[in-house]
């Protein structure tokens, strides 16, 4: 899909890292009031199959994934960050559940090599701050899904005030009602639910959907090739390049 991209909302990896190292601090306290629906996803994830292995895509200060590794005590679960502020928050948090819970210092731009590989894809508030890139993140992450593996999105939708969409923009989030589209074009979705916050100040999305193969889908749809057979796995950029932190591997 072909939305406007404002400049203002264009941030690289390094503006990100350098915007969360003042945030990291602050992120746990403040973002309670802003983050709205990452627990509801998380109660529909466990309402389906245990997972084996998840995969959160910006996992931040690992909130998320904590509650995962509760709620799926025999699932092995990755989370990859390119801000290492927000992954020193979410190490001693990690540490408690051993060698299932991993963190990888990456921009998520390419399918990571993982073992056993991930049947679930979580992205929390992440794909609205990849701009551009979302589109090439949630390629990654199809690839990185076998058939029928599941991804979960909480995200922010739009907002009908152009002032509150300008203050989001200078925090990097995009408010274009851009993501949803894409999401339910380029998987089969299961859960699709709109939600206001704050009366209608913006509105924010939960989805799940499964990776479903190319047949019917939209030209502007995500390509979700994948070798037959097997499981993709990234062979250039993104692939490898980041280090494990966390109770694993060690910067
Ligand atoms: C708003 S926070 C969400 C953190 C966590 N998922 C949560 O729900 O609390 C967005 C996170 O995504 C990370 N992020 C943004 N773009 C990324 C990218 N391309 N690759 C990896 N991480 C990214 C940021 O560093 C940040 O930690």
């Amino acid at each position: 899909m072909s939305v406007p991209l404002d400049t203002a909302v264009r941030a690289t990896g390094t503006t990100l890292e350098r915007y969360y190292r003042w945030h990291a601090p602050v992120y746990d306290l403040t973002r309670w009031a802003f983050l709205f629906g990452r627990s509801a996803l998380l109660r529909r994830l466990g309402a389906g199959p245990a997972p084996r292995h998840v995969l959160e895509v910006g996992c931040g200060t690992g909130r998320n994934l904590a509650t995962l590794a509760r709620r799926f005590p025999n699932a092995r679960l990755t989370g990859v960050d390119l801000s290492d502020a927000m992954l020193a928050r979410a190490e001693p948090r990690l540490h408690v559940f051993g060698s299932r819970v991993r963190c990888l210092r990456s921009q998520f731009e390419a399918p990571l090599s993982l073992d056993p590989p991930c049947d679930v894809v979580l992205v929390s508030y992440a794909l609205s701050m990849m701009n551009p890139g979302y589109a090439q993140a949630l390629r990654a992450a199809a690839a990185q899904l076998p058939l029928k593996g599941r991804i979960a999105v909480v995200d922010f939708a739009a907002s009908p005030w152009p002032w509150f969409r300008r203050w989001m923009a200078r925090n990097h989030v995009r408010l274009d009602d851009h993501l949803l589209p894409m999401l339910q074009t380029s998987f089969d979705p299961e859960v699709t639910e709109v939600r206001h916050a704050y009366g209608g100040a913006w509105q924010y999305f939960l989805f799940i959907g499964r990776a479903g193969g190319d047949e019917g889908r939209e030209p502007t749809a995500l390509s979700l090739t994948r070798p037959s057979g097997t499981l993709s796995r990234g062979t250039g950029e993104g692939r490898g390049e980041g280090r494990f932190v966390g109770s694993t591997l060690h910067p």
